[in-house]
């Protein structure tokens, strides 16, 4: 009876916990592209922007003739085969999540050796103002002191509060006081994508 009850606990706790996560689709564009190279895109988020637009970013190298990996940065488990590695991350709370920082302290040797650019998705940028650029910088510095980027992209993300909920609402809302809506710029995502030369 005992293992019965745990087995179930367990499986509650599971579901509930693979219920929180957001789906981490793994995708390849340009698999015909031969000769330049295979890029990776790795991405962690909370609520699913930075999502779309690491996929943006994926299909705009691809778009160079380049092989692209659309990975989520917990999926990734080999960085030999990449010519040139592409990561972002959304902000909480003024910080690039903990997978993130994990993931380049952890491949750090390997990372410095190829060229590798990093970037963001925030609702400081939802007003690009030079005051503003500057600050979302900083978001940077503990994944730059690790290794240092060819290339940053500081990008405007969503926020959506039908979607939050309790501390993270609060801070959002009253800390971070993040507007609501979708700040996304396809253009400059786009722009950005096709001017990495990896
Ligand atoms: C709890 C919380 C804290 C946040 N903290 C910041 C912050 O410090 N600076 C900022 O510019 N944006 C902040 N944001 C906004 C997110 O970075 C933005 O919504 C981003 O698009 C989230 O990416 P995701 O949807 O991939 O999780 C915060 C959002 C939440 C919900």
């Amino acid at each position: 009876m005992k293992a019965i009850t745990a087995i179930f606990i367990m499986s509650i706790s599971l579901y509930a916990c693979g219920s929180r996560h957001i789906p981490m689709p793994t995708k390849t564009y340009g698999a015909e592209a031969t000769g330049n190279g295979r890029v990776l895109v790795a991405y962690a988020t909370r609520a699913g922007s930075t999502i779309d637009i690491a996929d943006s970013i994926a299909f705009g190298i691809s778009q160079q003739g380049y092989c692209v990996d659309l990975v989520h940065i917990n999926s990734i488990d080999n960085l030999i085969d990449y010519s040139a590695i592409v990561i972002g991350s959304a902000i909480r709370m003024g910080n690039v999540t903990p997978e993130v920082k994990r993931f380049v302290k952890i491949n750090k040797e390997i990372l410095q050796t190829k060229p590798t650019a990093y970037f963001i998705a925030c609702l400081t940028l939802h007003e690009d103002t030079p005051e503003n650029r500057a600050k979302v910088k900083d978001y940077l510095i503990p994944l730059r002191e690790m290794v240092t980027p060819f290339a940053e992209g500081y990008f405007a993300g969503k926020m959506d509060y039908s979607k939050l909920k309790g501390f993270d609402k609060f801070v959002a809302k009253r800390m971070v006081k993040a507007p609501e809506g979708d700040f996304r710029d396809w253009g400059k995502i786009r722009e950005w994508a096709f001017d990495l030369r990896p």
